[in-house]
This record gives structure tokens, sequence and C-alpha cells, in this order.
């Protein structure tokens, strides 16, 4: 087991499969964006090599990120092969659904478990504003593709942002209704690229509550108000999905934190929202054993940082969002 120095059993591993995107929404990167070359990327080898590591070493749950997993070439040749590793309890995946009306079936195949999917409004020149180049319709495929495949339930993910989409909530919210869909909305972080935007344009999950609950009535408490993740769940009244809210940066969740993340160029982060990294794939390139490799994921782990600093102002500025992984 990996356990850090707090008692945390860290078993959670969020994998970045590539920097790279297909769109470029205004609160993730700038709009000119340069991503990394190939070769600084972990390659397919490498990336299952340490895969087996984590695995070994109690990692139960994956999921995979980007920039946008699904621009990688052999993402679905991935997921098999990540599946197959003894111990990969869960393997989930967080996409803008752009390419899913393609990969959904292949990538349900392959073992993938289930897709949470980047929604941010249902008006398309809205999504079209915030994704800079999104065509809202394909996404909409992408969602029913992803639940004709069976990668259930379906989570969309809405980051709010104020002046583009803030008026749009209680309309994603109804869409819980009808659809058994988690619809969660998000508050806005700040990151390297957009941090201007990201100070100024937060707006907090009490205010999209109220929104929501103002057009379409109270919110029930779903799950006696526990935690699901990092997710606080509710339902609408008669609703057959459920709402849910992830206030990272007014009520953090840090404690009860139990993830890791790689980036794609092999570097283990520890908190999203810290800059601190172990650099893996160095390492691992230089001729590394396993046991030293191993060693440096058991390291890192260890001083995993208690939470984030956003409330003292600190911000990570070494990275933009699409380089971590959400
Ligand atoms: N704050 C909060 N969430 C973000 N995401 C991207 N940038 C930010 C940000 N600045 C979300 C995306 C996606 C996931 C990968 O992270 O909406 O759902
Ligand atoms: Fe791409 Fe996701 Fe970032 Fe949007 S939020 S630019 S879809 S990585």
């Amino acid at each position: 087991m990996a356990i850090d120095r707090f008692g945390r059993n860290i078993n959670y591993l969020r994998i970045s499969l590539t920097d790279h995107c297909n769109l470029r929404c205004l609160y993730c990167m700038p709009e000119d964006m340069t991503f990394r070359p190939n070769p600084e990327l972990m390659q397919d080898d490498e990336l299952l090599l340490l895969v087996r590591l984590f695995a070994q070493l109690g990692f139960e749950k994956y999921r995979l990120t980007g920039g946008e997993p699904t621009v990688h070439p052999r993402v679905v040749e991935l997921v098999r092969a990540i599946k197959k590793n003894p111990g990969v309890r869960s393997l989930t995946m967080t996409t803008n659904g752009v390419l899913l009306p393609r990969l959904a079936k292949p990538l349900a195949e392959a073992g993938l478990d289930r897709v949470n999917i980047s929604l941010d409004t249902l008006d398309p020149k809205k999504f079209q504003r915030l994704t800079r180049r999104g065509k809202l319709e394909q996404v909409w495929e992408g969602i029913q593709a992803a639940e004709a495949a069976g990668l259930v339930p379906v989570k969309l993910n809405v980051v709010v942002v104020r002046g583009y989409n803030e008026g749009d909530v209680a309309d994603l919210a109804r869409l819980s209704l009808s659809h058994a869909w988690q619809i969660r909305f998000i508050e806005m972080m700040p990151f390297a690229g957009s941090t201007d935007l990201q100070l100024q344009a937060t707006v907090t999950a009490a205010e999209i509550r109220q929104r929501i609950e103002a057009e379409l009535g109270a919110l029930e408490v779903v799950n006696g108000g526990e935690l699901d993740g990092e997710t606080r769940l509710f339902r609408l009244r008669g609703g057959v999905g459920e709402v849910g809210f992830i206030s990272s940066v007014t009520m953090p969740f840090c404690a009860a934190c139990t993830r890791a993340r790689l980036t794609a160029d092999g570097r283990l982060r520890l908190c999203l929202l810290r800059e601190g990294e172990v650099d893996l794939l160095t390492p691992l390139r230089a001729g590394a054993s396993l046991e030293d490799l191993r060693q440096l994921i058991l390291d890192g782990v260890w001083v995993k940082p208690w939470g984030h600093g956003l409330a003292e102002g600190l911000i990570p500025l070494n990275r933009v969002m699409s380089e971590i992984g959400g």
C-alpha cells in the first residue's frame, strides 16, 4: 500500500495520456497553446510499465485524462492493456466527448468502465465561445454514444464561468430530471495560463445551487450528505439522475484525498493545486531499476501535501490544467 505521512491510503491514479487537445477551453489553456513534442511524453511501453508498478503498490482506481485522452492515437489499445493488470479494479476517463461517437463502443469493449464528459452549456454559440472551437452537437452525440455503449452512469462536468455560462446552470441541472446522468457543477480553479479569468470569474457552488433552486425547486440531499469522491450529491424532486457540486475552492475535500496524478511527461504530481512533482520518466529512461522506481513513488506519496493553498493565495503556475489532467 502507498500511504502518506497523514495516514491516507493513496490508491487512485489519474493519468494524463497526452497534453494535446482538440478544444481550447478558455478556463483551461491559452488560445495559442503550444503542446509538448511527442518524445517528451511517456511512450506506451513506459506508461504501461509505470502502471504495473502503481498497481503493485496498491493503486486500484485509474482515470485517463488529458489534455484530451481520446486524441491519443492508441487510446483503445492502452485501455485494453491497462485493464489487463490484476489490481486495476476500475478504469474511467474524463473526456470532452468530441470523439466519443466513434470511440465509445471500442473503448467500452476494451474494458473502460465509465466516462465523465465536459459540457458547460446547452447553447451552441456559448459552447463555441467557451471551447473556442467546439461543436455542441458532436458532444451531445458523444454522450448518447457513451450511454449506448454502457459507459454508465454518464457524468457531465460543468465548469461555471461568470459572464459565460452562469445563467445556464438550471438548464443543465434539468437534464437530471429525465436522464440517469450525474450533472456535476465545478468551481473554476486557478492555474497558469488563464489565471486572470480564473481569479475574476469563479462562481461559488453556493451561488450555483441558488440559481438551480430558484428555477427548479429544492435540491434533496442524496447519501445523507456524504461526499461521493469529491462531489456533494443532490436530486431534484422526481429526477432520475443527480446533481452534484465540486467545491474545490470554497469547501476543499483535501482531507479525504486519495489521489495522485501522472502527467503526460511522466511526473508524479501529488496535488493538483501544488507545484511539487517527482520525475519518474527521466530515471526510467536512464535505466533505473523497478525497485528504484517503486521507491521514488513511495517516497513521493509519503510527502503528499495535506491540502492546497488557494486560501493563502498560492496558485500553481508551473503548468496549465491540460498538462496535469483534471
Ligand atoms: N477549473 C476547474 N475545472 C477545470 N477543468 C479544466 N480547467 C479547469 C479549471 N480551471 C475541468 C474540465 C474537465 C476536467 C478535465 O477539468 O471541465 O471536466
Ligand atoms: Fe481540452 Fe478539457 Fe482543457 Fe477543454 S478543459 S481545453 S477539452 S483539456
